[in-house]
């Protein structure tokens, strides 16, 4: 093993990154508009029930592995395999992780630039730069692929700096700023007429819709993204996590931190479009539901905001910052999955490697900007609803299946002794092992 590997340097920082990564535009976005067409608290309830009985054991299975390995996907995969056979599909699985969170990364990265080109508008429209704001929140190819690769060297240069000074550092920076200002937004967003509507429309739940079978494939797929699982984004994370550490718990403080900021998220978005529309804002689309995806995040809100006079300069600022501190944090434990595996096995220097897989996502982030309408559908889908749940679907295989249980036992006992008689040993075994393969099959061939 390379003596050069990362560790965290305290649980904070671990808590920092990792619940960074699962906090992304995933739970502010996709959370709530989710929640929002399926059903208000009915979805809520599910997505619940569905990240701590599914979700959460996914993730403490990529932990699991990664500490134990502390070497990246592939490597770990392999190092927990028992034969010719499974040492081979650890290779593929591994694999298939780096490509897909690649791709995940590449249209990730194009989102994101969206949020810093939005966040320079109210900045623009201030010091009286109009055309300079008109082109900002424009759709034009250009400025898309601007803030792309303005955002991807952001990536890029807090991957280059390592575990500690870089992830660690930015981590811990910026996940207590983005709880702060998602906090103040919602206390401002609560005080104006509409929001009480908004509130109502999030937390009143419409059972009907339990029956919707969409309604759990949603979730299913919500929870897997927001939790960064299956491509082995947690388990590099896990890696670099220190042996005296208590498993267990910490993974459960980060399905928390990260479920808890999804569902307050819920309490900022909801009634925010609920404000819009007593503004005189059109929030439904043609089929009656909430408006969703980009058409919310880049029109609905930014007219909410330029409703709001004096105010809404700073509430568009406050907000596009807190979008792009969500995606700063999660886009760098992205990259960080190819550029560990060069590192370890590739033998290349960290610097090097930083730069070289940065770039080929930026040409890759390029080529969809370039042909959005074919590409970018087809690159979210393949990557969130075919290739993450599957390799879900193979870490539990591993984990429950493969690698044998008393190492899993000792794995988990090490910074938490009494493992062996604890509730998490009685329980999540069997559910690893049966429950998540199969509800992962089961919503997959839906
Ligand atoms: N979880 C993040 C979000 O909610 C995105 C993310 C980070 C991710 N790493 C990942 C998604 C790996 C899938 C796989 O926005």
């Amino acid at each position: 093993m390379t003596a050069s590997r990362g560790e965290f340097s305290s649980r904070f920082g671990f808590l920092m990154a990792a619940s960074g990564s699962a906090v992304g535009l995933g739970n502010i976005w996709g959370f709530p508009t989710n929640a929002a067409s399926n059903g208000g608290a009915a979805f809520l309830f599910t997505y619940l029930v569905l990240a701590f009985a599914l979700a959460y054991p996914a993730l403490m299975a990529e932990l699991i592995i990664g500490r134990h390995a502390k070497s990246n996907s592939i490597k770990a995969l392999q190092s927990i395999s028992r034969g010719p056979k499974t040492r081979a599909l650890a290779v593929a699985v591994g694999a298939l992780g780096i490509v897909t969170v690649s791709f995940i990364l590449s249209f990730y990265a194009i989102v994101s630039g969206w949020m810093m080109a939005f966040f320079l508008d109210p900045l623009a429209r201030l010091f009286g730069a109009s055309e300079l704001a008109s082109w900002l929140t424009r759709d034009t190819s250009w400025r898309n692929a601007i803030f792309m690769a303005l955002f991807m060297a952001l990536t890029i240069h807090i991957i280059r700096a390592g575990v500690k000074n870089g992830i660690e550092r930015w981590a811990s920076r910026l996940m207590p700023m983005l709880i702060l200002i998602l906090l103040l937004l919602i206390f401002y967003v609560l005080t104006l007429p509409g929001a009480m509507d908004g509130v109502h429309a999030y937390l009143v739940p419409d059972f009907s819709q339990l029956a919707n079978p969409s309604l759990v494939v949603d979730a299913m797929g919500q929870a897997f993204f927001s939790l960064s699982l299956g491509v082995g984004t947690m388990l590099i994370y896990g890696s670099y996590i220190s042996k005296g550490e208590n498993l267990p718990v910490t993974g459960s403080l980060v399905a928390l931190l990260d479920i808890g900021i999804a569902v307050i998220a819920g309490m900022l978005i909801l009634p925010a479009m609920y404000v819009a529309l007593a503004n005189g804002v059109e929030i439904f689309n043609a089929d009656g539901g909430l408006v969703a995806g980009p058409a919310l995040i880049v029109s609905v809100l930014p007219e909410l905001f330029g409703d709001m006079g004096a105010a809404g300069v700073f509430v568009a600022l406050a907000f596009f910052l807190l979008m792009t501190i969500a995606s700063l944090t999660s886009s760098i434990s992205m990259l960080e999955v190819p550029v560990a595996y060069a590192v370890e096995s590739g033998n290349m220097s960290r610097g090097r490697a930083a730069l070289l897989i940065g770039a080929i996502v930026t040409c890759v982030s390029l080529v969809i900007v370039l042909n959005f309408d074919p590409l970018f559908d087809f690159v979210v889908t393949y990557a969130t609803e075919v290739s993450q749940p599957l390799l879900g679907f193979f870490f539990c295989i591993f984990v429950a299946w493969i690698w044998r249980r008393d190492a899993v036992l000792k794995e988990i006992s090490q910074g938490c002794p009494n493992a062996e008689s604890g509730l998490f040993w009685k329980i999540w075994p069997l559910y690893v092992k049966f429950i998540c393969p199969m509800a992962i099959l089961l919503v997959f061939l839906q």
